[in-house]
C-alpha cells in the first residue's frame, strides 16, 4: 500500500504537484502530535482508524479498496487542536479535509478523487448547543460537529416555543450544512439556515481563530453559503431562533397518476412559491405517485380553510392533519411517523447501506403540463430514482441575491434534487446513467440561461478545479461556480484571495482564490 502510494504521487504531475513526500507527512504527524493529545489522533496504522473514518460516512459508495484515504485523523475536542492541525499542515505542506456530519454527497470531507497525502479535522467531538432562549431575539452557539437533531432537540428542551429552520434529515453536520445554505421546511418562513448566522468562530488559513469582528464582513459573507472548506475551519456559529407556535400541523398527500398527480402538481408549481410563508408544501416524486408533504405553523383548525381556498386541487381536508409540536415534526419529516421518539433525533449513527447519486436544479417558470407527461416515464425506468422539489418565495425570495453566496432567491419557484439509489456495486452503472440521462433530459424546462444548482447537493459532475502552479484557477472554478453561486463566484474568488492566496484549504470544488494575476 505504501509503494503504490508513492509510485501514484510520483505518476501525478499535474494536480497537487506539492504533494508532500514522507519526510513531511512524518514532520507533520510529529508536529500533531507535540500539540494534540496522541488520543485524538487516528493515524492509519491503527486499530481503530477504520472505525473513525467510518463513524459518519453516509454513501458506501466513498469507502471502497481504492478510495484515496487520510494519512490521518485528527479529532479535536477544543479550538486549539483546530489550530494546530492548521499550523502543523501550513509547515509541513499536508492539506486538510474538514468533516462534521460527512453527509458530503460527493464525500469530499473525508476522501480525495485523487491521489495526494492528506489529514482529516473531524469535528464529530466540537459540538456542544449552547441556547440562551430568554433574550429578546433567542440565540444559540452552536459547535460544527453537532448534528441538526442536536440542535434542534436542545433548542426545544429549553424552550418549546424557539426553533431553528435547517434541513430534515437529522444527522446532517451543522458545519457543512450551515456553509452551503441549509434549505428546510421553514425556509419560506424564515430563511434558509445562513440566514439566521449571527457570527461564527473560524480557524483561517494561518492557525488564527478569528470571530466576525476578526475576519471581517466579507469573509463572514463567504462563509454563510459560498460552500465548505474553501476558507478555513469553521468552529461554532452564533444563530438567531425563531418562535414557533406550541403546535403546528403535517401532512402526507399522495397522489397517483390515475388520482391526477400531474394537474395537483402543475397547481402546486403556481401555489407552493406563493402560499403565505408559513406553510410549505414540498413534492416527493417516486415511480407514478407525488406526496405532497408539509408543515404548517399553526393548528388544523386555520390550515384547512387556507388549502381549500387556495389549493383546492390537493383535496386536503382535517382527516390529514397530524397536529404536534414542532420538535415532533421535525421527527416526523424524517421518519414519516408521527409517534418516533424525539430522542430518535440525537442518534447520529446511520447505516452504510444505500450507495446514492445526487444531482439538482432550480425551476423559474412552470414546467407545461405535457412535460409532466414525458418526466413521469422517466420514474418507472430501470434504474430510476426520484425526485425531491422544495419549494421557495415567501420570506426567502425577499433577500437580495448578492446578501449571501446563494444566489437562488427572487424568481425561483422551487428545487428539484434527483436522487438515484442502489443498494451494491451492480447497481451501480444502471442508476447513474438513469440519473445523468435524466438530468440532461431535464435541461429542456428547467432554468435555461445559466444551468443552476445547490451548492449543499455537492455534484462533481458539473465541473472539478484545474490546479496549475499549486493553485485552483480561477477559470476552472467558474465551470461549477457559477451554477451554485451565480455572479457571486467572483466575490467568493476575491475573498479566497484575500484570505488564502495560497490555495491551502482546497478539494475538488473549493473556490479558487483571485489574486491580481489572474
Ligand atoms: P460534511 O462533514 O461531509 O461536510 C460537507 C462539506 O463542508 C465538505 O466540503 C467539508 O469539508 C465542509 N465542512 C464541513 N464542516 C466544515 C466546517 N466546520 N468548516 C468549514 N467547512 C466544513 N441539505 C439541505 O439544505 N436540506 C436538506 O434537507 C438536506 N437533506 C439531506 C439529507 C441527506 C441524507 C444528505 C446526505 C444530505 C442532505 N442535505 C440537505 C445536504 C447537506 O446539507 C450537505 O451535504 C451538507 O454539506 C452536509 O454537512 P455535513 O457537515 O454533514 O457534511
Amino acid at each position: 500500500m505504501a509503494v503504490f502510494r508513492i509510485l501514484a504521487l510520483l505518476l501525478i504531475s499535474s494536480c497537487y504537484v506539492s504533494t508532500p513526500s514522507s519526510a513531511t507527512s512524518d514532520g507533520f504527524l510529529q508536529c500533531l502530535w507535540e500539540k494534540i493529545p496522541g488520543e485524538l489522533i487516528y493515524t492509519q496504522g491503527a486499530s481503530n482508524f477504520t472505525d473513525v473514518l467510518v463513524s459518519s460516512i453516509r454513501n458506501p459508495k466513498f469507502f471502497t479498496n481504492t478510495t484515496v484515504r487520510p494519512l490521518c485523523i485528527v479529532t479535536p475536542t477544543d479550538a486549539s487542536h483546530v489550530q494546530a492541525a492548521v499550523r502543523c499542515g501550513r509547515v509541513n505542506g499536508v492539506r486538510l479535509r474538514v468533516r462534521s456530519g460527512g453527509h458530503d454527497y460527493e464525500g469530499l470531507s473525508y476522501r480525495s478523487e485523487r491521489p495526494e497525502v492528506f489529514a482529516v479535522v473531524d469535528l464529530a467531538n466540537l459540538r456542544a448547543v449552547t441556547v440562551s432562549a430568554d433574550e429578546w431575539v433567542p440565540t444559540a452557539w452552536v459547535d460544527s460537529g453537532a448534528t441538526l437533531g442536536e440542535l434542534y432537540y436542545t433548542i426545544a428542551k429549553n424552550n418549546s416555543g424557539i426553533a431553528f429552520p435547517a434541513g430534515i434529515c437529522p444527522t446532517i453536520g451543522v458545519g457543512g450544512h450551515f456553509s452551503g445554505g441549509g434549505i428546510g421546511m421553514m425556509m419560506r418562513r424564515f430563511g434558509l439556515s445562513i440566514d439566521n448566522v449571527l457570527d461564527a468562530k473560524l480557524v483561517n488559513a494561518n492557525g488564527d481563530l478569528v470571530d466576525r469582528a476578526a475576519m471581517g464582513e466579507d469573509l463572514f459573507w463567504a462563509i454563510r453559503g459560498g460552500g465548505g472548506e474553501s476558507f478555513g475551519i469553521v468552529v461554532s456559529w452564533k444563530v438567531s431562533l425563531v418562535k414557533v407556535p406550541s403546535t403546528v400541523t403535517a401532512f402526507n398527500i399522495a397522489k397517483t397518476l390515475d388520482q391526477g398527480a400531474i394537474d395537483v402538481l402543475i397547481k402546486w408549481q403556481d401555489v407552493g412559491p406563493t402560499l403565505p410563508s408559513d406553510i410549505t408544501i414540498r413534492v416527493i416524486i417516486q415511480g407514478q405517485r407525488a406526496v405532497f408533504q408539509s408543515l404548517y405553523l399553526g393548528t388544523c383548525g386555520d390550515l384547512v380553510p387556507t388549502l381549500s381556498t387556495l389549493f383546492p386541487e390537493l383535496g386536503m381536508t382535517s382527516a390529514d392533519c397530524l397536529e404536534m409540536t414542532w420538535l415532533q415534526s421535525a421527527v416526523f419529516f424524517n421518519t414519516w411517523n408521527p409517534n418516533a421518539p424525539v430522542e430518535s433525533l440525537l442518534i447520529r449513527n446511520t447505516s452504510l447501506s444505500t450507495f446514492t447519486k445526487n444531482k439538482s436544479d432550480y425551476v423559474r417558470r412552470s414546467i407545461p403540463k405535457g412535460a409532466w407527461k414525458n418526466i413521469f416515464p422517466w420514474l418507472t425506468m430501470n434504474g430510476a430514482g426520484m425526485m425531491i422539489l422544495e419549494p421557495h418565495g415567501g420570506f426567502i425570495g425577499t433577500i437580495p441575491t448578492e446578501a449571501t453566496p446563494y444566489p437562488h432567491r427572487s424568481g425561483v419557484l422551487y428545487n428539484v434534487q434527483y436522487i438515484a439509489f442502489w443498494s451494491g456495486n451492480d447497481g451501480d452503472s444502471v442508476a447513474t446513467s438513469w440519473i445523468s440521462n435524466f438530468y440532461s433530459f431535464m435541461g429542456q424546462y428547467v432554468s435555461s440561461s445559466r444551468r443552476e444548482a445547490y451548492v449543499n447537493y455537492r455534484d462533481l459532475d458539473i465541473g472539478e478545479n484545474v490546479v496549475v502552479n499549486d493553485v485552483s484557477t480561477f477559470d476552472s472554478g467558474r465551470v461549477w461556480g457559477e451554477k451554485y453561486f451565480a455572479g457571486n463566484y467572483q466575490r467568493l474568488a476575491a475573498v479566497k484571495g484575500a484570505v488564502d492566496p495560497t490555495d491551502y484549504f482546497r478539494n475538488e470544488q473549493s473556490i479558487p482564490p483571485l489574486l491580481q494575476s489572474n
